[in-house]
């Protein structure tokens, strides 16, 4: 990004969500209260699964892995949203944007890869668990760590290379409270069609494909479940009907952004808040009061921080 090709556009303008203070007050509270409450909830599921030595297995260490996707979804957007909600000139620099639209897809793509690497661990558990740990072995973790990452930065790279040459001539106003690919290529001064399908593409294609594929395993995981567990039924479908919520709830809005036709901005606005805030939030509760393992360890950390403060 040397200037050269965007030279007449330094920053971009935000519409933002509204301009009624009401809304604007309620968005507020919303958000932070939000914002906040992700933030903690995503932060106990990681120190309850490393601190907790019966959290240490393959299942844990994926969800803890998912939490840590999880405050940075919601740290990529809605901070910037909650400081702009007042202000009149919501203004984003240009390398701010596309900062924001790396990271949106960075994070992205490796939270879908790790959804699906949860279904597979959900489905060696529970097809083979004769075989599970020496399938989701320590090293295996890692392996499935490490391709996730690198999957999710190929991916945002490859998204970022179609706009970073795009010309910028004037039109900076974006009709959304953060930067993503498909209102930013709206601005550009060129033809914008053949882009627009590139985006729907690439975005639109990974996330419908990676939601079938995620469907479709929980449905066979689903139909097996009888086959091989006896006593386990009503834990492995509790577990089961957790993730497969996660899953809706994640690709639901991603899928109306990138592959919906028809404008329609306050609903796309309004969904995005969704993404940007909401779902990171559930995630937590989601997991949490519906397992009563992870419950324990989270009273067991905070017991422990009170004792601690009492003694130091
Ligand atoms: C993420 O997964 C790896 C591999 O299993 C694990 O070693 C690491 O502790 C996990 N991260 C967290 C925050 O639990």
């Amino acid at each position: 990004m040397d200037g050269a090709n965007h030279s007449w556009v330094s920053e971009f303008v935000f519409l933002g969500l509204s301009n009624s203070w009401a809304i604007q007050i309620l968005l507020f509270l919303f958000s932070s209260v939000l914002y906040m409450a992700s933030l903690m909830g995503n932060l106990l599921i990681v120190f309850s699964v490393t601190a907790d030595a019966n959290l240490h297995s393959p299942m844990y260490f994926l969800l803890a892995n998912l939490s840590l996707l999880d405050l940075g979804v919601c740290s990529i957007a809605a901070p910037k949203m909650i400081y702009d909600l007042f202000r009149k000139h919501k203004a984003i620099s240009f390398g701010g944007c596309i900062t924001q639209i790396f990271f949106i897809h960075a994070v992205g793509g490796t939270e879908m890869v790790l959804l699906m690497a949860m279904a597979f661990d959900r489905y060696v558990a529970i097809c083979k668990p004769l075989h599970y740990l020496t399938i989701m072995s320590p090293r295996m973790c890692i392996l499935i760590l490490a391709v996730s990452w690198i999957i999710g930065l190929t991916h945002s790279v490859a998204q970022l290379f179609f706009v970073v040459n795009l010309p910028f001539c004037g039109p900076n106003v974006l009709d959304s409270f953060y930067c993503d690919l498909p209102q930013l290529i709206k601005l550009a001064c060129t033809d914008t069609n053949r882009l627009e399908f590139m985006v729907t593409a690439n975005s639109g294609l990974i996330s419908v494909g990676s939601f079938f594929i995620l469907v479709i395993s929980y449905i066979f995981i689903l139909v097996t479940v009888p086959k091989h567990s006896s006593g386990g039924l009503s834990k492995a479908l509790a577990t089961l009907s957790a993730h497969v919520t996660v899953v809706v709830l994640f690709f639901g809005p991603l899928i109306f952004f990138y592959t919906w036709p028809f404008p329609s901005s306050h609903l796309d606005k309004f969904l995005a808040i969704f993404d940007a805030v909401l779902t990171p939030f559930l995630n937590p509760i989601i997991y949490t009061l519906r397992n009563k393992e992870m419950k324990t360890a989270i009273w067991k950390l905070c017991y422990q921080l009170v004792i601690y403060r009492k003694i130091s």
